[in-house]
Order: structure tokens, then sequence, then C-alpha cells
């Protein structure tokens, strides 16, 4: 069975989507830890409700990249981790993390990529351009994390329709339902194709 460190930034209902479809049988793996970049988060509570361990690391409490990037490696090292499924971190992944799990971290996004990525794109403010843009189609993607921000290969997408009068927190809202229902398929297409 193969291991995933979980990395979350907030509520952390993508990383439950996971831990449910673990619970379900749906996806065959296991969640050894989750990496959190603060505390008091819904995801650390997440955690604890389903004893996984937890480690809160944020660069800015590092005196260098380096340091921060190397205890990162130590805890992914430490938890086995085979791939690393970002569920709505909001920081940049270190440039060595991502060199030494080349094609085993996953990430997900709240748009349509190349549309509405990269630095800024986070959150409500994706779904804020989408609806004053006036496109009619959003929807979320899941791909590969490489060194070009929100720029990796694609595994997936979702489309979902921008509905007229649609508020950022209404189309977020209707988005992550479907974050939910394809995060934990993609991850478990994706496990099957590892050694
Ligand atoms: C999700 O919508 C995810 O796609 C987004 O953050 C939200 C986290 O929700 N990620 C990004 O914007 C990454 N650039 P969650 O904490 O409830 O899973």
């Amino acid at each position: 069975m193969k291991n995933i460190v979980v990395f979350a930034s907030g509520s952390g209902s993508n990383f439950q989507s996971i831990i449910d479809a673990i619970q379900t049988g749906k996806l065959h793996a296991r969640i050894t830890g989750l990496i959190s970049n603060k505390e008091g988060i819904k995801a650390l509570e997440r955690a604890s409700n389903n004893s996984i361990p937890t480690a809160i690391l944020s660069v800015k409490d590092f005196n260098s990249i380096e340091e921060y990037s190397n205890t990162l490696l130590e805890q992914l090292f430490e938890w086995d981790a085979d791939i690393i499924v970002l569920a709505g971190f909001l920081r940049k992944i270190p440039s060595s993390v991502i060199q030494a799990y080349q094609n085993r971290i996953l990430n997900i996004h709240p748009s349509l990529l190349p549309k509405y990525g990269g630095k800024g794109f986070y959150g409500l403010n994706v779904h804020k351009a989408v609806i004053e843009s006036g496109d009619t189609v959003s929807g979320c993607t899941i791909h590969l994390v490489s060194e070009k921000y929100d720029e990796g290969p694609i595994l997936d997408q979702i489309e979902v329709p921008v509905l007229d009068n649609d508020t950022p927190e209404e189309l977020a809202a209707r988005i992550l339902e479907k974050e939910h229902e394809l995060y934990p398929i993609v991850i478990s297409d994706y496990l099957k194709t590892l050694n």
C-alpha cells in the first residue's frame, strides 16, 4: 500500500475527502502525515480526529530556505511518503522538495488551468477573476507539481458552469464539491501507475 503525505493550509475539506475515500475503500492508500504551515486550522483538527500525525512547518520559523527544505525532506522521509498531495496548501514548495519528489507531488487548483493560475491566484481570488472576466465555465484542475507554479502536467479537470449572478463564494462552493469527487479518483488512478 502506498503512503500519502498531505499538505494543507486551511479548512482541509479536500484532505477530508481523501480520508473518506480511504475509509470507504475507494482509495487504497494510507495517509502517514499532514504538514501544515500554520497552527489552528481545521485541517489539523481533521488529522487529530483521524489519528493522523501532523507537523507544523512554516518557512518563517527557519533561518534559511535550505533549513526549511531539509526539515520538510526529513519529515517526508520519516513518514515514508510515496506521494505528496497538496490540498489547499497556499505556500510554494521548495525546489529541492520538488526535485526529490519529481512526478510525485499532486496539486488541486480551483480553475481550469492554465487559466487563472500562477502567483496571486488562490482561493476566492480565482473565482472573483473568473466572474469579472465574464467566463461562463470554470472548474478545477489536478496536476503534477513542477518548478513552474501551477504549470505542471495536467492529470484531470472537471468543468463547472458559472451561473448568472454567481458570487465568488457560490462559485467556489460549487467547484469545491467537484474537487471532493475528483481528487480521490485521480490520486487512486495515479497511485496505480507507480511501481
Ligand atoms: C480548494 O478550493 C483548492 O482548490 C484551493 O484551495 C481550496 C482549499 O480548500 N487551492 C488553491 O487555490 C491552490 N492554488 P480546502 O482546504 O477546504 O480543501
